[in-house]
């Protein structure tokens, strides 16, 4: 959160940053910028005179939407600014497996000059199948960025998208066909009781042996224990994540000591010109409330919802 973007709310509010652990302070705040903390009632019940939660991302599963609206509270988001950027570091991860690029980084720095040891070698995007899980705002950029790399593309969606099915050339297949026929699988759904632990041992189990999985959206959607051990056995070639079940990853986690995995910190949208655009959507949500409008970025529970 850039703090000049926050600070143009001074003139409507006292601007307080909470680090850490939230303090009793909560208990006389109008709005509150959200990061990862639970939202919950129980959190609510701490924070009486409460009237917006604005997330400072698009996900929002940390935030109890049936809870904040029981107490009045709205839930807002920063959809559509952040697509962009988690849909390049998708790619980023994408390549950055199949090229090797942190393996290779490692090597040139270390071993190449003693010529002891070839080349990390990689393999070809041409010819290969992406498979999307979840062809939402943040999918749908991936595909579009997927254009050029002579990939055949897939997805899986609860919801039918004729639009991009005829600009891009994708086809709308089951999750067993997604599973079985994906070279690259990358998961872009929102962790809901549905999506929890939707990637399991069986569902690695159907994977090509070949096959890459990548999770930018959230880690709990993917059981880690039985990726670990498809990992291990080989049962697929590789992963990239950038979520976790625990956030931040425990350093013991036995993933980030495999060669075949590649990791990054949660930081999909941390690009300066993103983050800034995700802290003025934000602000833009508390300042409509505090001046007594409707937030133009309500969580969709609550778009149809009576304040
Ligand atoms: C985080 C994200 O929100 O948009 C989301 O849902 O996961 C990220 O952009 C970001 O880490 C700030 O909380």
């Amino acid at each position: 959160m850039p703090e000049d973007v926050s600070d143009t709310l001074k003139e409507l509010a006292e601007v307080v940053y909470l680090k850490g652990d939230l303090d009793e302070r909560i208990a006389v705040a109008s709005a509150l910028l959200v990061g990862g903390e639970r939202i919950d009632a129980g959190f609510l019940a701490k924070a009486p005179k409460l009237g917006i939660a604005a997330r400072f991302g698009v996900g929002y599963d940390n935030v109890d939407v049936e809870a904040c609206t029981a107490r009045k509270v709205y839930a807002t988001h920063t959809p559509d600014v952040l697509s962009g950027a988690v849909a390049d570091h998708t790619w980023a991860l994408i390549l950055g497996f199949m090229r090797r690029i942190p393996e290779a980084g490692a090597y040139t720095r270390t071993e190449w000059a003693k010529r002891e040891r070839r080349l990390p070698f990689g393999w070809d995007m041409e010819g290969k199948v992406l498979g999307i899980l979840g062809l939402g705002r943040i999918g749908s950029e991936a595909l579009r960025r997927s254009q050029g790399f002579g990939v055949k593309t897939i997805y899986n969606d609860l919801v039918e998208k004729p639009g991009l099915e005829e600009a891009y050339g994708v086809k709308r297949v089951d999750l067993d066909t997604l599973l079985h026929e994906s070279d690259v699988l990358t998961v872009h759904v929102p962790l809901t009781p549905l999506t929890r632990g939707m990637i399991g041992a069986e569902e690695l189990g159907k994977m090509k042996a070949s096959a890459v999985l990548v999770n930018t959206s959230r880690g709990p959607v993917i059981d880690e224990e039985a990726l670990t051990e498809a990992l291990k056995s080989g049962k697929i070639r590789g992963a990239a994540l950038d979520v976790f079940e625990e956030e931040p990853t425990p350093l013991d986690n036995p993933l980030l000591g495999m060669d075949n995995f590649v990791a990054t910190p949660h930081h999909a949208s941390a690009t300066w010109e993103t983050r800034r655009k995700m802290a003025e959507t934000a602000v833009a949500n508390i300042r409509a409330y505090l001046e007594g409008r409707r937030p133009p970025n309500l969580v969709p529970e609550q778009r149809d919802a009576e304040f």
